[in-house]
């Protein structure tokens, strides 16, 4: 008998009910007068008289263990039930907070989504770069005033190991791997050696886009950049190419937009000149091509590249470009309702 009562003391702990239905079966299974208490206590009769001391005093422990469990299940179901009756189903639901998409990502994935619906992938490269895909690649003059340490950060000077000041370098490192069609738009960040102000960074965001196939001309990167301006900022805004000077392009120039904030008719924003500058570009030079392994008789292509920063500025008009990296939630929540 004082083996049924240990079985039983330690099948207690264990008991659940899931339901009022569960909870009155084990109330009939173990404290009914058909349980197995009451029949335990049946059998108590013929318990020994010198064992009977013990025996009934483990009995009563499993008897008031049973009822104790049996008593906590039934309060955790009066419980559940009291809160079920509280619930208003037609009470407004808590404010949620949801977390912002960064403006610059907001910018960056909608340049590149413009990218992407005239075919262009995205494509991305290290930011810790060496010289020839930062400079010699790309054509500049050994003594081009981008190589000092005044304007670039290196890593490992003697290596010539550096911190990418543009991402035109991704455009180097596509070309030497991939054979032309080359379509790309490349994102990402850059870092230059500049006093930190409202409008300097040391580091900042750039996207590059490149096409190189046969017979790309000047006319295909007008025209592409005039989709995107449209796009990007308004189906009424006029675009105006200038003459310019990059080593990696040839022509190359620079593209203005009608100011987005007086329409064209002049502000401070613009310096009352209805026109602001968003972007260099160009047909890509030979030596850029040949120094990529491509045949440049056979083909020809376009890059331009822009800010992140310029581009997030003209649409949120943000005053300090400080702002972008200090994380302050003040800020950020300001483009809750930007994406
Ligand atoms: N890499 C240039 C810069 O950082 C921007 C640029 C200009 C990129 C002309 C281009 C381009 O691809 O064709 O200022």
């Amino acid at each position: 008998m004082i083996d049924r009562i240990n079985r039983l003391t330690e099948q207690v702990e264990a008991l659940k009910a899931a339901s009022h239905e569960e909870l009155e079966a084990l109330r009939i299974k173990y404290l009914s007068k058909k349980g197995e208490i009451s029949s335990l206590m049946n059998d108590f009769r013929n318990v020994a008289a010198e064992d009977k001391r013990e025996v009934g005093q483990r009995l009563n422990e499993l008897k008031n263990k049973l009822q104790e469990k049996f008593n906590t299940l039934k309060e955790a179901f009066d419980n559940r039930e009291a809160q079920v009756g509280n619930l208003d189903l037609t009470r407004t639901a808590y404010p949620y907070q949801a977390g912002t998409r960064h403006p610059l990502s907001i910018v960056k994935k909608e340049i590149c989504n413009i990218f992407n619906r005239l075919g262009f992938s995205i494509a991305e490269g290290p930011e810790i770069e060496d010289d020839w895909h930062v400079f010699s690649s790309l054509n500049f003059a050994p003594d081009h005033p981008a190589r000092d340490m005044q304007d670039t950060f290196f890593i490992a000077h003697d290596l010539e190991i550096l911190l990418r000041t543009h991402t035109s370098s991704v455009q180097t490192r596509v070309m030497e791997k991939q054979t032309p069609p080359i379509r790309i738009i490349c994102p990402g960040r850059v870092y230059r050696n500049e006093a930190i102000s409202y409008r300097a960074h040391c580091f900042f965001h750039q996207a590059e886009a490149l096409y190189i196939d046969k017979n790309v001309s000047f006319a295909d990167l007008r025209q592409t950049l005039m989709f995107f301006a449209r796009e990007f900022f308004g189906a009424d805004t006029k675009i105006r190419l200038r003459p310019s000077f990059f080593p990696f392009t040839e022509p190359s120039a620079e593209m203005d937009i009608s100011c987005n904030l007086c329409g064209g008719k002049g502000c401070p924003f613009c310096k009352h000149t209805g026109w602001v500058e968003i972007l260099g570009c160009g047909m890509v030079h030979p030596n850029v091509l040949e120094n990529c392994g491509i045949d440049s008789k056979e083909y020809t292509g376009f890059a331009l590249g822009m800010g992140i920063e310029r581009m997030a500025n003209l649409k949120f008009q943000v005053k300090d470009l400080r702002m972008f990296s200090e994380n302050d939630v003040r800020f950020l929540r300001q483009f809750e309702s930007a994406y």
